[in-house]
C-alpha cells in the first residue's frame, strides 16, 4: 500500500502570518473588487509575489458563455509569464468575497488551476507558497502548491 501525506497550516486570522504574507492577502482581499463576476457574483482575487519583487494581480473573468470564464489564479499565471516571462513565483495568496453569503472560509484553487499551478512550479523549478483565505477568518499556508495534485500529469508522461 502507497500513501501520500498531505500537511498544510491553519492559522485562526492574518494576524498570526508575517508581515509579508499579511500584506499580500491584504491585497489579494482588496482585488477581489476587481473581479468580473456577474453570474456567481462570486469574486476571487490571486495575487502573486515574484521573485524579483513584483505584485502581480489576477481576477476571476467570467462570460455570458460560462464556460469561456478563466479563474484568478490563471489570470494570474497567463498574466506573470506574459509580463514577466521566466521570473519565478514565491507566493500567491488567495481570497474570495461571496456577494450572496459569507466570506469567511478559506477559498482552494479548482482543478483546472492546480494543474496550472504545478506546470508553473515545474517551470520555474521553484515551489509556490498558497496562502488561502476570505475576507475574513481563517487562513490555510501551503508549502508547496503541487501538493494539491498529487499523482499528476505532466510532461513527463508523455515520453
Ligand atoms: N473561481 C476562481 O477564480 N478561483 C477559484 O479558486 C475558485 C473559483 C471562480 C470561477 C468562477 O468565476 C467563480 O469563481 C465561481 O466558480
Amino acid at each position: 500500500m502507497k500513501e501520500i501525506i498531505f500537511q498544510y497550516q491553519m492559522l485562526e486570522d492574518a494576524s498570526k502570518l508575517s508581515s509579508e504574507d499579511a500584506r499580500l492577502l491584504q491585497l489579494a482581499r482588496a482585488a477581489t473588487s476587481k473581479a468580473y463576476a456577474p453570474y456567481s457574483q462570486f469574486q476571487v482575487g490571486a495575487v502573486g509575489l515574484l521573485n524579483n519583487g513584483e505584485i502581480i494581480e489576477g481576477t476571476n473573468q467570467e462570460n455570458a458563455s460560462y464556460p469561456v470564464g478563466i479563474c484568478a489564479e490563471r489570470v494570474l499565471l497567463s498574466a506573470v509569464s506574459s509580463l514577466y516571462n521566466g521570473v519565478a513565483i514565491q507566493t500567491i495568496a488567495i481570497s474570495c468575497h461571496n456577494l450572496k453569503g459569507e466570506s469567511k472560509n478559506p477559498v482552494s484553487p479548482c482543478g483546472l488551476c492546480r494543474q496550472s499551478l504545478l506546470e508553473q512550479t515545474l517551470r520555474q523549478h521553484q515551489p509556490i507558497k498558497l496562502i488561502l483565505s476570505g475576507m475574513e477568518g481563517s487562513v490555510y499556508i501551503i508549502e508547496d502548491a503541487a501538493l494539491l495534485l498529487p499523482l499528476s500529469f505532466t510532461a513527463n508522461d508523455m515520453k
